[in-house]
């Protein structure tokens, strides 16, 4: 019998990956890898997808939010929180981008393993919104940038992934011109991409 989900570890936690969810990958692992919360930050994941991010920041933040645009994503994302004892920490949203928050909140970190492969097509299903970045690969990323500044508080930073395919020198030059200081913090290579953590602070 063909189970609709998929079990993995990261470290010692356990999660599960509903169909229709993106399945944790390099990129995932390239921001966990680096993510230090200190102790009662306040944390926004954009795109959750299961959950991974969310509850990696919850053991050490005092609240987390995450939004996804797809509404699998967002009941597998609460399932991981229940499964690792963190769902009190974390508040769930279904939607696109900030566009749920309201104004008057403001965080110390705020991650975003953003879709980034180049589409022609619109996405056809909740899935195809794990990957597709519009033609540019950017459109996403683009949109996100236009309004994060007003979502992080001063000296708190953003983790983005993008891919070197889709003009990261285009990614850094917007994050500097809305007041961030931005720059490659670490990256992994494929024999046809490289996958770059862009890290960047608010000043
Ligand atoms: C590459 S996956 C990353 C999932 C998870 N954060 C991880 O690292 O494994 C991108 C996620 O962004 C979500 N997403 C795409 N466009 C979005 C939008 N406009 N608003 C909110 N979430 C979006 C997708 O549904 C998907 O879950």
């Amino acid at each position: 019998m063909n189970k609709s989900f998929k079990e993995f570890f990261y470290e010692d936690l356990e999660f599960i990956v509903f169909s229709g969810v993106y399945e944790p990958s390099d990129d995932t692992f390239l921001i966990a890898k680096n993510l230090h919360v200190r102790k009662g930050e306040e944390v926004l994941d954009v795109g959750t997808g299961c959950g991974i991010l969310a509850v990696l920041s919850a053991f050490e933040a005092s609240r987390v939010i995450a939004i996804d645009i797809n509404p699998i994503a967002v009941r597998c994302a609460k399932a991981n929180a229940d499964r690792n004892g963190v769902s009190e920490k974390i508040d769930f949203i279904c939607g696109d981008l900030l566009s749920p928050l309201r104004r008057s909140v403001s965080f110390n970190l705020v991650l975003f393993n953003a879709p980034y492969l180049p589409v022609e097509e619109e996405p056809k299903g909740w899935a195809d919104y794990s990957w597709s970045g519009g033609r540019s690969g950017r459109e996403t990323i683009r949109r996100f940038i236009e309004t994060v500044s007003e979502y992080v508080k001063i000296g708190g930073r953003i983790m983005l992934i993008q891919s070197s395919l889709s003009n990261l020198d285009e990614t850094l030059t917007d994050l500097r011109e809305r007041g961030f200081k931005a720059k490659k913090a670490d990256e992994r290579r494929f024999f046809f991409e490289t996958i770059v953590l862009i890290e960047a602070v608010k000043h």
